[in-house]
């Protein structure tokens, strides 16, 4: 989830793009850089690592003057936030430069290729060899388009890239592989723009294109071309207008950044789970995490602490690593860990699960373990956050920056990861054979479609929300996997509609909460068909005797709770295991369509903070 800005015009460029940078903010980083070519027909180049405000104090230090330019923030999935790292980066002679969002699958034997060629490396990055293979290709055919279109052709994965170069000052050249995320077009008077995203340049102009899949584009200030990768000229591209202004544009055609991160979770599942497991065996890599077999061979126990919905999140790793991997599992509360004077070692997995990175209460535990010589794996969404960094190995969620307060892409997202982890141990550890995981591998693959067609029941589920608005309490109610997803449904609906909800073991209904259900107090059962449906069958009778009204999610063709409950929320079927990922969706819809019918601040609910930094 990078950012990209590009300007060619009569303006000076430095300030356009430091602007579009600071529009795309929202979209999380953790190094950023520009590029301009001055009046000498000379590159120049500032860029450093953390935030925008660091970019622009290098730019103040040496100041750059130029109408052309490139600018990029970098939300990094491999290899350190360094200011090596930073886009963007330029060819051995200096006078091309690229920047990129997206990943370059096949850049290992790339790199290998052009470094036999007499090619040197500067950075870890994998969009180095972008700007080293256009150098090559453009020594051959003198042509910078072209040298750009036969370089593109060689890469594997997805890849949105925009050129700079000295050989050519007067155009910029941008180009879409696969699903990189946008390119978008901006048409000024007598000035253009390129960008990742609409917010970076819609205070300079309404008027837009978009390139498609395996298209690209030559800009200049007289106005845009396009043709396919493989040359062939789009004569006719739209330009629309957009309606938007450029705070909502950061959410696209969403009302607020919860609801797109709901939506944008097939996405984010499909980056999480992308390079980590061969869907042809089953088997899982997970390099970053260093789990070696010289520290699996000392691993007896795993500790899973984190909170809030991370938390519930290792309620989800506990089944997964307990069923799959057979070694003991405690999951606890940061808050609580550091205080009960934890039985832990160096025999301790202790795996940290946050979406920030700096929840204080979660890296304090994190210390603690520490102290007693644990091994130490981070699941974390912010690349280069305190957890990434104090840990021994890092398992990122590249779920992309989640802004709005209530996690949702990130806990479905720490949960899959969760799997891939248990998974990859029980492999390491001989426990699971191949026809398991090969099928697991292709639920997972399967996992994205089925959430959309989740997703796709937002209307009804919007309906179903509105009619149980002005209820003041709510039970939640799950057993084995579903249990995790009943607490998380509840913390959903409570932290941004403040309605009163609780989690509960289903099992535990009759020790105690069932004294409270009556009609003022419906509950939501999840109740898919696993292996403990027909208990939760029972609870649904339970709750319907006693006058609850009762908001059951099945699955499809599933007449018994069908007869029993007032309303039906029905999801796909899929492997118990995934299931929860399903089940807990339409709970997100739920609590979202309710506090937006109650008029709450669903991105920033009242007392709350997206990271809590403090104790
Ligand atoms: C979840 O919707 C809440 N915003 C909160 O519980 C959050 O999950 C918790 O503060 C942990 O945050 P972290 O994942 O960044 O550590």
């Amino acid at each position: 989830m990078c950012g990209i800005v590009g300007y060619i015009g009569p303006r000076d460029a430095t300030p356009i793009l430091l602007d579009g940078l600071k529009r795309l903010e929202y979209r999380g980083y953790d190094s950023a850089g520009l590029a301009v070519i001055n009046a000498r027909n000379e590159i120049e180049i500032r860029r450093d690592a953390g935030k925008l405000s660091n970019l622009r104090q290098r730019v103040a230090e040496a100041p750059t003057n130029g109408h052309i330019g490139i600018g990029h923030t970098r939300w990094a999935t491999h290899g350190p936030p360094t200011a090596y790292n930073a886009h963007p980066h330029r060819a051995q002679d200096g006078r091309i430069v690229v920047v990129q969002n997206g990943i370059v699958e096949n850049f290992l034997p790339l790199r290998q290729e052009l470094m036999a060629q007499g090619y040197a490396f500067a950075s870890d990055t994998d969009t180095e060899v972008i700007v080293q293979l256009i150098h090559r290709e453009f020594t051959q055919t003198e042509d910078l388009e072209e040298a750009v279109r036969r370089a593109l052709r060689l890469l594997q994965g997805p890849s949105a890239v925009v050129v700079l170069s000295a050989y050519e000052p007067d155009r910029l050249i941008a180009a879409r592989l696969g699903n990189a995320g946008a390119v978008v077009v901006g048409y000024g008077e007598g000035e253009m723009f390129l960008a990742s995203d609409i917010p970076a340049i819609l205070e300079h102009t309404r008027r837009m294109a978009f390139l498609e899949n395996q298209e690209m584009v030559v800009v200049t200030r007289e106005g845009a071309r396009y043709s396919t990768l493989d040359g062939e000229l789009i004569p006719h591209k739209e330009i629309i207008t957009i309606p938007w202004d450029s705070v909502s544009a950061a959410k696209g055609p969403y009302r607020h950044f919860m609801q797109k991160e709901i939506f944008d979770q097939p996405n984010a599942l499909t980056d999480t789970i992308r390079g980590r497991i061969d869907f042809v065996t089953g088997e899982v890599a997970l390099p970053a995490a260093n789990l070696t077999p010289q520290v699996l061979q000392r691993i007896e126990r795993v500790t899973i602490v984190a909170c809030g919905t991370s938390y519930y999140a290792g309620l989800m790793g506990k089944f997964y690593i307990e069923r799959l991997a057979r070694l003991p599992v405690e999951v606890d509360y940061g808050s609580e860990y550091r205080y009960r004077e934890p039985i832990i070692d160096e025999r301790t997995l202790f795996i940290a699960i946050t979406q920030s990175g700096e929840t204080v209460d979660t890296l304090a535990a994190m210390e603690e373990a520490r102290r007693h010589h644990a091994f130490l794996l981070s699941i974390v969404n912010a690349v280069g956050s305190q957890a990434a960094r104090v840990a021994d190995g890092v398992i990122y969620m590249q779920a992309g920056p989640e802004i709005g307060v209530a996690s949702t892409k990130a806990f479905t997202a720490s949960v899959v990861d969760q799997l891939l982890l248990a998974m990859y141990l029980a492999q390491q550890r001989g426990l699971m054979d191949p026809a398991a995981s090969l099928e697991l591998a292709h639920e997972l693959a399967l996992l994205p479609q089925k959430l959309g067609h989740v997703l796709a029941m937002d209307e009804d589920i919007r309906k179903l929300g509105i009619a149980y608005a002005n209820y003041q309490d709510f039970l939640y109610l799950g057993r084995g996997l579903q249990y995790p997803i009943a607490l998380e449904g509840a913390l959903k609906l409570k932290e941004i509609s403040y309605i009163h909800a609780e989690g509960y073991p289903a099992g535990e209904m009759k020790h105690g909460p069932i004294a409270l259900i009556d009609e003022t107090m419906p509950t939501v059962a999840i109740a898919p068909r696993d292996h403990v449906y027909e208990k939760m069958v029972s609870q649904v009778e339970q709750v319907k005797a006693r006058r609850g009204r009762v908001i059951a999610v099945v699955n499809p063709e599933d007449h018994v709770i069908a007869g029993k409950a007032d309303d039906l929320i029905v999801v796909p079927e899929a492997s118990p295991w995934l299931l929860p990922i399903l089940t807990v969706v339409p709970l997100q819809l739920f609590a979202y369509h309710i506090a937006v019918w109650r008029g709450a601040d669903v991105d920033q609910p009242r007392n709350l903070a997206k990271s809590v930094t403090v104790e």
